[in-house]
């Protein structure tokens, strides 16, 4: 168990794409989800990838509590998923706000589905198939995007939407993805 040093934009391998998980039984799997979940549990994150420590395997974690100064940013319940596969449940899409461990103090205006289907495995290797809404459905597209070496500032339409969150939201203290 370890917290791990988070990768920052500029490092190459965030841009790199991650391969699929084989052998869910090997010990470096488990391994590679505590160090992921110490880390974003002690940076406060939303979610982590496992790109972002280095790590260039599909495996991803997410998990948002409920906070009644944010009622925008509903719960998520705590996730691995591995060898994610999205499928969008329509065309609609909905800008929001995102942040990111490998950005950090910064947020950015991104275009995300509304609603999609994500199928993968937990990290037991049973398979998780969820249709999901709203910032649920955000936080995926989020880390599913760090597999395929994609940050969300390049997803940024507008670049004037983009800024230190200090800056953007004063005095929110807000937590980094
Ligand atoms: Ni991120």
């Amino acid at each position: 168990m370890a917290i791990r040093d988070v990768l920052k934009m500029g490092d190459p391998r965030l841009l790199e794409p991650a391969r699929p998980v084989e052998d869910f039984a090997a010990l470096e799997l488990a391994q590679l989800i505590v160090d992921m979940y110490d880390t974003m549990r002690a940076l406060n994150g939303a979610g982590l990838a496992a790109p972002q420590i280095g790590v260039g395997l599909q495996v991803v974690m997410f998990e948002v509590s409920a906070n009644p100064r944010y009622p925008d940013a509903e719960s998520v319940p705590f996730t691995v998923l591995v060898n994610p596969v999205l499928t969008p449940l329509s065309d609609e899409i909905e800008e929001g706000w995102e942040g990111c461990l490998s950005v950090p103090g910064m947020r950015g205006l991104v275009p995300r589905h509304t609603a999609l289907r994500y199928q993968g495995f937990d990290a037991g290797g049973q398979p998780l198939d969820r249709s999901v809404s709203g910032f649920h459905a955000r936080v995926v597209q989020h880390e599913v995007d760090h597999l395929r070496g994609i940050l969300y500032p390049m997803r940024i339409r507008d670049l004037r939407h983009f800024g230190f969150t200090e800056t953007l939201f004063p005095g929110q203290n807000l937590q980094d993805d």
